[in-house]
């Protein structure tokens, strides 16, 4: 698990019964259901000239931190929406520090690349360079400190979570754990402020007691900080449960430096829900989680657009910088809500690749398109991108890595270079080791059996159905996984898995 957010609810259930404000003019958060509406079709985001001037956050509107939400293309459409600043979902200090740096220039993107998968852990862009925040899950100064320097000349701002409640991150000695122990808190804090070039924030949640918190803040904020996010739940409350504005609002009396105040959706509607939630809170600066995960045109001073505007722009994005199917599939989940359950929206659960996606919404040829002048012009492939693949292509004097062939048999097994990505399989149902069970049983052929090696951190399965064997040249980072990479073999080989789709979700390159 990369990102583990502050108590973030599953796809689609947004969390709590939705938000009861009232507004005075602009569209309903009400997802419509229906085709197209008046989005303005494929548009482009202009880079921004990055400046050397600090982030300032007084007075300004912020996308908050939200795993797997705050991914670019998200970030990128609240710009556009009228956000001022806007938080990235949280990494962990780890998953950072075995990146690498890498720009992207057929998509105009800074990528941080995980070097063990080629995975993209972090990406960035022009656009945005003035405007996001990274937030950075850790319970160490040093960690904190090593991922600033990697990533401080790339982002306007670090923030470190120290809201999150979740088990994850409370046994690492991160998110609330980190306002239990407020002096390793304070050196998190002052390692960082102190050692990058960027500004430093924090996000806390408020403690039971309203003096209490106020201390805390108050010995936050001498460690450097530039600001400081409130959400104005405790670590055990949840969603459904108020939110202690009158906390915000004396931590905001307390200190001189900005404070940022969260946990309004429930009450945010619509833009004029946003200012009141500022006026409320005492706070010049606020920030917005779920209201602008269900319609992030909440930024939009002139009023929310209809949903299918917003998820048109939003895959328009998602097309333009290449995101993840997946990501992007989470993300419109969570906006259309119980739209899921409409003939619409079943068509669009099915959806697997990006394409397929944007199908849903018209934009298939759109996607089509840009993927093929992607790969035109170069765009490399998670696999491609890993070192060890890229040492391989310097071994060979800069000559492009060799076309895999899809299929060959080494020592009699069916060997094909195929990826288990985990997050395209959301029930055990979509398994590959599942499918493949129910296609035995309606063959009456006997059961798969697995045998897995490993080296070092690796794994590699050789799964026998029916006498022949198959294994995915393409090791795992466990036993489980390679099982699963060695079930697709086999359903592809068998014509059970299309190799196109696997070639369109990024199994196979
Ligand atoms: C889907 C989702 C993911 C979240 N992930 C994070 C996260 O990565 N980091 C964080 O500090 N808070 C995270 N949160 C908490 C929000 O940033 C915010 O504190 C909380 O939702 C209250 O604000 P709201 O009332 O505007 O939703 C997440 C919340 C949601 C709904």
């Amino acid at each position: 698990m990369t990102a583990v957010g502050d108590g973030a609810p599953g796809p689609g259930q947004g969390g709590d019964n939705g938000p009861v404000g009232s507004c005075s003019s602009g569209g309903s958060l009400r997802p419509r259901n229906g085709t197209g509406g008046a989005a303005d079709g494929p548009h482009e985001v202009k880079p921004v000239k990055a400046t050397s001037d600090r982030l300032n956050y007084s007075g300004k509107t912020i996308l908050a931190p939200m795993v797997r939400v705050g991914t670019l293309p998200m970030r990128l459409l609240a710009l556009e929406f009228g956000a001022d600043i806007v938080y990235s979902e949280e990494l962990i200090d780890w998953k950072l520090l075995r990146s690498f740096r890498r720009v992207n220039d057929v998509l105009g993107t800074i990528d941080f690349v995980d070097e063990t998968d080629g995975t993209i852990v972090f990406r960035t862009c022009a656009r945005e360079r003035n405007n996001v925040v990274l937030q950075i899950g850790t319970s160490d100064p040093e960690r904190a400190l090593k991922v600033g320097k990697i990533v401080e000349n790339d982002v306007a701002g670090i923030d470190i979570n120290m809201g999150c409640p979740k088990e994850f991150s409370v046994k690492g000695g991160m998110g609330v754990a980190l306002m239990a122990d407020l002096e390793k808190a304070k050196s998190v804090l002052h390692t960082l402020a102190s050692g990058v070039s960027c500004p430093v924030t924090c996000k806390v949640r408020v403690l039971p007691d309203v003096e209490a918190t106020v201390e805390v803040c108050k010995a936050l904020a001498e460690t450097g900080i530039a600001a400081i996010g409130v959400h104005g739940r405790t670590r055990d409350e949840r969603p459904q449960h108020g939110n202690r504005n009158h906390y915000i609002r004396a931590v905001a009396e307390a200190l001189s430096i900005p404070v940022i105040a969260n946990g309004g959706s429930k009450e945010i509607l619509c833009f004029e829900d946003i200012e009141k939630f500022r006026t409320d809170t005492g706070c010049s600066s606020v920030m917005v989680a779920r209201a602008a995960e269900w319609n992030v045109s909440i930024f939009r001073k002139e009023g929310l657009l209809p949903l299918d505007d917003v998820i048109k722009k939003y895959l328009t994005l998602s097309v333009d910088y290449d995101n993840n199917g997946s990501n992007s599939k989470y993300c419109v989940q969570n906006m259309l809500r119980e739209l899921q359950e409409t003939p619409r929206g079943k068509v669009f659960l099915e959806a697997q690749t990006l394409e397929q996606i944007c199908a849903v919404w018209d934009l298939a040829d759109y996607c089509r398109k840009r993927q093929l002048e992607f790969k035109a012009a170069g765009l490399l492939g998670r696999r491609e991108i890993c070192p060890q693949i890229l040492r391989q292509e310097s071994a060979d004097n800069g000559t492009p890595t060799k076309k895999i062939k899809l299929q060959e048999t080494n020592d009699g097994i069916i060997t094909m270079k195929i990826a288990y990505i985990r997050s395209l399989y959301p029930t055990d149902n979509d398994l590959p080791k599942t499918r493949l069970l129910g296609w035995v049983r309606t063959q009456r052929i006997g059961m798969p059996s697995y045998k897995t090696i490993q080296e070092g951190k690796l794994f590699q399965s050789v799964l026998t159905v029916n006498g022949v064997q198959y294994t995915s040249s393409m090791w795992e980072k466990n036993k489980r996984w390679a099982e699963q990479g060695a079930a697709l073999v086999c359903l592809c080989s068998l014509g059970q898995v299309d190799s196109a789709t696997l070639k369109a979700d990024g199994s196979i390159l």
